[in-house]
């Protein structure tokens, strides 16, 4: 019979990894709360017209028909999350949101899934750290996401992160510029793959993205969409900008920043990172002003960012950065069956009663102290308290300490208060 495996592009967290993602979700909780965000969790399945309508039919993932539909009934599709911000939009417009003190800053930990070609840093459930800001124009919001999602990265260790920064202009400017862009790539169309000649027809912004042989010196000399900003999206740049001067934050201008989402309107955004190959971006985000509506609620702005947190965890293990040891118990009880075994048990519940990390001896019949010793050896045990039938009797246990130090009898009943003192565990 084969051995059933793990799906593609799925991933197990085992202990040693789970190190770097409590580390990661530790630091984006606590930094989270320090910028004034309040957590919600939401579901992993919604409509599937809730991402049709909200991130749009020609975002990456329905063009390279990357999400998980499923049938709920005839006619009713349900998908797996392929990202978070249009759930959050759905949340705001159906919980009232709207009537809350604005803006509404939520931030949330969790599994989004997309059909994804195999590769380093590219999995088919990812986790992100999302957050979002909605109900606020201001670009001072703008940058708090982008200040957030860069701290994040400082805070963990990372070096050589800088910002990429682009307009996206909105439904008055971005047109005129796709216009430009167009012609200016249509004089040139038999220089372009097949594939930039589909992507040009379908959604030409993303051109400014591809990747295929020649496109670089093609796109030198492309009209940019800064210059084509409406006077709105103008001001809303330059104040960002301003701002992050202010704070002497560099980022670098790119006019081939497009998303793989549709819903962005002005500011987009990613952190770069060094040496953390062809996934450079740690995350990815920017405004989205209309995603309310395109899903039928009224007119709210947001802005947001995604971070994957295995992509994170990646750089971290490439730059050697080490996460805390695991919290393991210090302490182990022995015993010989029988009625030792028993004490074991009580005085077991007791230690861990009293909050201190206790690990019991098993053993379904008779086990040698050695091969028990060996155990805790094994383990990060700093104490082994001992229960033989002698000890029973005197109503003691044996505390032997693995570092070498002299063993020596202890009343069971002082025990809990012993282990506390002389084991130095909390
Ligand atoms: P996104 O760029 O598609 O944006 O994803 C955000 C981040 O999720 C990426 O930068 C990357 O770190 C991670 N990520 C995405 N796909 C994968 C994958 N297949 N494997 C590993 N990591 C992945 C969004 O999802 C937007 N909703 C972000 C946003 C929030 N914009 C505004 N608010």
């Amino acid at each position: 019979m084969t051995i059933i495996q793990r799906a593609k592009g799925m991933q197990d967290v085992l202990p040693e990894d789970r190190r770097y993602w409590d580390l990661v979700i530790d630091t984006a909780v606590t930094l989270a709360q320090r910028y004034g965000f309040q957590r919600a969790d939401l579901p992993i399945l919604e409509y599937s017209e809730l991402y049709h309508r909200g991130v749009g039919d020609a975002s990456d993932f329905f063009v390279k028909k990357e999400t998980y539909d499923v049938e709920e009934s005839e006619g009713v599709s349900l998908t797996l999350r392929p990202e978070f911000t249009a759930g959050f939009m759905r949340a705001y417009i159906q919980n009232g949101m709207a009537s809350w003190p604005q803006p509404v800053k939520l931030y949330t930990i969790g599994p989004a899934f997309r059909r994804e070609r195999q590769q380093a840093g590219r999995y088919r459930q990812h986790s992100q750290f999302n957050c979002e800001i909605m109900g606020e124009i201001d670009p001072a919001a703008d940058l708090e996401v982008m200040l957030l999602a860069m701290n994040l990265y400082r805070e963990l260790g990372y070096k050589g992160l800088t910002f990429q920064l682009n307009s996206t202009g909105c439904p008055a400017c971005k047109p005129i510029y796709v216009e430009a862009l167009t012609s200016y790539l249509a004089r040139d169309m038999d220089k372009l793959t097949v594939i930039d000649q589909e992507r040009l027809r379908r959604n030409p912004l993303r051109i400014l993205d591809s990747k295929e042989p020649g496109m670089d010196d093609l796109l030198a000399s492309a009209p940019h969409i800064i210059d084509y900003l409406c006077t709105d999206c103008e001001d809303h740049f330059t104040e960002l900008r301003g701002l992050l001067d202010a704070l002497d934050q560099r980022y670098t201008i790119n006019f081939r920043l497009v998303r793989g989402i549709d819903y962005y309107t002005k500011t987009v955004f990613e952190v770069w990172a060094e040496g953390i190959g062809a996934q450079a971006a740690l995350c990815g985000g920017g405004r989205y002003d209309g995603l309310a509506e395109s899903i039928g609620g009224v007119s709210t702005p947001g802005v947001g960012f995604g971070s994957g947190i295995e992509r994170i965890i990646l750089g971290l293990e490439e730059a050697g950065i080490q996460p805390p040891a695991v919290h393991q118990p210090a302490v182990m009880v022995a015993h010989f069956g029988g009625a030792t075994k028993t004490a074991a048990v009580q005085l077991a519940f007791r230690l861990r009663a009293a909050g201190i990390g206790t690990r019991l001896a098993f053993a379904r019949e008779r086990r040698s102290l050695k091969s028990q010793m060996r155990e805790a050896n094994k383990q990060a045990i700093q104490m082994v308290l001992i229960l033989g039938e002698e000890e029973l009797a005197q109503n003691v246990v044996v505390a032997r300490p693995l570092d070498g130090g002299d063993q020596q009898q202890i009343p069971l009943d002082e025990v809990v208060t012993w282990v506390k003192r002389a084991a130095a565990v909390p």
